[in-house]
């Protein structure tokens, strides 16, 4: 599996992937990690792992169909068969989905369909949910809402401020990933409608 990893922020997902990867716990080979910010902190992830990076700043593209396409190809360029998005903050469309049909992955901070979009942990401490979670999912041209592949419940403690329980997701969220990816991997993942068969690691 010849995986890129897109990011837009701090990067604890693609260096959860990235040291899967290299203890052999995800037989994937790192290809590209691409960003839409140039000030992604993730990058130093992937300098420090010797994998070629690339900036496509959204600014610079007239609308997403543009940005999707150069993203394509810069994709193509380096081979890749596999787009895992690790915070990435842009909605995609069918250009990308369409290059890459059911190996466009994603992960999310809460057990969708519950609390989609941003701030999901805040969602889930406003609403006053008790278990809250992680999703990894098939990505579709809506924000959070393709076909779920693995979820992992986590609880909502009475005195968890944001910032605790997003502490508490993400060591979740770093264990689903790899494992889910790892599935895909191995050809154990497949989509049929809306049901992804082989999924739930
Ligand atoms: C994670 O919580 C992920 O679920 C969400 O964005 C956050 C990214 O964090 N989509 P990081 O950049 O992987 O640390």
């Amino acid at each position: 599996m010849k995986l890129a990893i897109l990011i837009s922020g701090r990067g604890s997902n693609l260096e959860a992937i990235l040291r899967a990867i290299a203890e052999g716990r995800l037989e994937a080979s790192p290809n590209l990690v691409v960003t839409n910010r140039a000030g992604a902190g993730g990058l130093d992830h992937a300098r420090r792992h010797g994998i070629p990076t690339g900036v496509l700043s959204h600014l610079d593209f007239a609308d997403r169909n543009a940005y999707d396409t150069a993203l394509v190809q810069l994709l193509r360029e380096h081979g890749v068969d596999t787009v895992a998005l690790a915070g990435f903050d842009r909605l995609v469309t069918p250009v990308l989905l369409g290059a890459f049909p059911g190996r466009v992955l994603n992960i999310h901070p809460a057990l969708l369909p519950a609390f989609p979009g941003l701030h999901a942990q805040r969602q889930a401490l406003e609403y006053g949910a008790r278990v809250t979670g992680a999703t990894v999912h098939f990505v579709d041209e809506q924000m959070d809402h393709g076909a779920i592949i693995a979820q992992a419940a986590v609880p909502v403690l009475d005195d968890d401020s944001e910032e605790t329980l997003a502490a508490r997701i993400l060591l979740e969220e770093h264990r689903l990933y790899p494992l889910a990816l790892q599935r895909l991997a191995r050809g154990q993942l497949r989509l049929s409608g809306r049901r992804v068969i082989g999924g739930d690691p």
